[in-house]
């Protein structure tokens, strides 16, 4: 009877009827759907959830408030479980530069790109950052984001590396979003360890991960394993101090070229492997057989005028979860629209409208370990959700430039 005490909680602080239902829990139709659907909310969590007319009389008297809607869906809060939003400076130079022909590559050999955003953002202050990571969240949060992850990685020296984590952290305390720290030290090699890239791992693998990880400023550790950053043996040495520290790992992977990355990455239980333009069979057997999810980037890929693509059919046909995410950047990704990365996932890397929504809902709560709590309408869940003002959920992926969202709550509590 256990169904029972969690369908009768003792306090129903809110009620939601007239809209359907996008749960994204396998229940056997499309989009998890249940059409003009009822929710309940306890506190901070789901308490119920199901058709209208099955709802018990009694919740309708005993809630403190009853939203009833006319029309619309609601979907799980949005999660964005690949972002770089807290850094210095913009490289729209940059933009024009490749546009003249310069690339990617070529400009980070010039102490450009990834290094330029190091500078800014070492010479920027906390302050700064909170406010300008602020900014650029608003946009997302505008669209019904309610939890997002921020890595750190363009400070590559002890303060500036935490300064970006402290920034973090209180652009999560003054937002109502929850923010999942990562620490992405192992990014790019900073100027003063130029040629020592082994000894440049030394010092993130004992001094600045373990100072970030003793100060709970990170929940995860990511690489950029890449010919132009790390390779996999210094990858392996960050996860293989990460994972001692208890961190969960992740890295960008197959970005650019073929490191085996993904595999690397599955040796430790890595949550995902992200980007995966170049990733080969044996990286795609690997994460389904370590139960990873493949994070899609498709702004990056569109900005940097990538023609080569995830390897989209083989990840599915091994059941590999599929989220999408803005991979937020100033360099390759400057995108602050995840319904953007929607519509790109299904004209750039053609997922459904429907994987596209999961990949932003449910997988991308599974690639920051949060399935348990967030990315579906189930009762026992975090009561974050959306209300959009449109007909199909299709049109979350079908439309540019275009923000239905309605109404936000995250935990329970009405926030936009
Ligand atoms: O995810 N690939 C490495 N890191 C970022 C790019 C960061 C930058 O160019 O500033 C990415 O694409
Ligand atoms: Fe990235």
């Amino acid at each position: 009877m256990k169904k029972e005490a969690a369908d009768r909680p003792e306090e129903i602080d809110s009620v939601w009827t007239g809209a359907n239902l996008a749960t994204m829990t396998a229940n056997g139709r499309p989009y998890g759907l249940i059409e003009n659907g009822a929710l309940a909310v306890s506190g901070r969590s789901l308490a119920w959830v199901g058709p209208a007319e099955e709802l018990p009389p009694d919740f309708l008297q005993r809630a403190d408030r009853v939203h009833r809607l006319d029309s619309g869906w609601i979907t799980p809060g949005l999660v964005d479980c690949h972002t770089h939003l807290v850094y210095g400076g913009n490289r729209a130079k940059e933009f024009e530069q490749r546009l003249q022909g310069v690339s990617y590559t070529d400009i980070l050999a010039s102490g450009g790109g990834i290094l330029s955003t190091v500078r800014a953002t070492r010479k920027a202050s906390e302050d700064d950052l909170v406010r300008t990571g602020r900014q650029r969240l608003e946009s997302l949060l505008a669209e019904g984001l309610t939890t997002v992850e921020i890595k750190s990685g363009y400070g590559l020296d002890l303060e500036t590396e935490l300064k970006m984590l402290k920034a973090a952290d209180r652009i999560a305390r003054s937002l109502p979003v929850t923010v999942c720290p990562t620490f992405l030290g192992a990014h790019a090699l900073p100027p003063e360890y130029k040629d020592q890239s082994d000894a440049y791992i030394d010092f993130v693998c004992c001094e600045v991960l373990p100072e970030a990880a003793r100060k709970g400023l990170a929940r995860a550790a990511d690489v950029f394993c890449e010919s132009i950053a790390f390779s996999p043996e210094q990858s392996r040495r960050v996860f293989q101090k990460a994972t001692e520290l208890g961190l969960r790992v992740k890295i960008h992977a197959e970005q650019l070229s073929n490191q085996e990355g993904a595999a690397l990455a599955s040796e430790f239980g890595a949550l995902s492997a992200d980007h995966l333009e170049h990733l080969t069979d044996r990286g795609v057997e690997a994460m389904a057989r370590a139960g990873m999810v493949a994070v899609l980037l498709p702004g990056a890929f569109y900005c940097l005028g990538e023609t080569r693509l995830p390897p989209i059919d083989k990840l599915r046909a091994r059941k590999v979860p599929l989220a999408v995410s803005t991979d937020s950047n100033p360099g390759t990704s400057p995108v602050q629209s995840l319904l953007l990365m929607l519509n790109m996932a299904c004209t750039l890397f053609r997922l459904t409208p429907e994987e596209a929504l999961a990949g932003v809902t449910r997988e991308g709560a599974r690639a920051l370990g949060l399935q348990d709590k967030i990315g579906t309408l189930e009762p026992g869940k975090d009561a974050d959700f959306v209300l959009f003002d449109i007909d199909e959920p299709a049109e979350l992926a079908s439309a540019l430039g275009h923000n239905p969202c309605r109404k936000v709550v995250r935990k329970g509590c009405v926030v936009r």
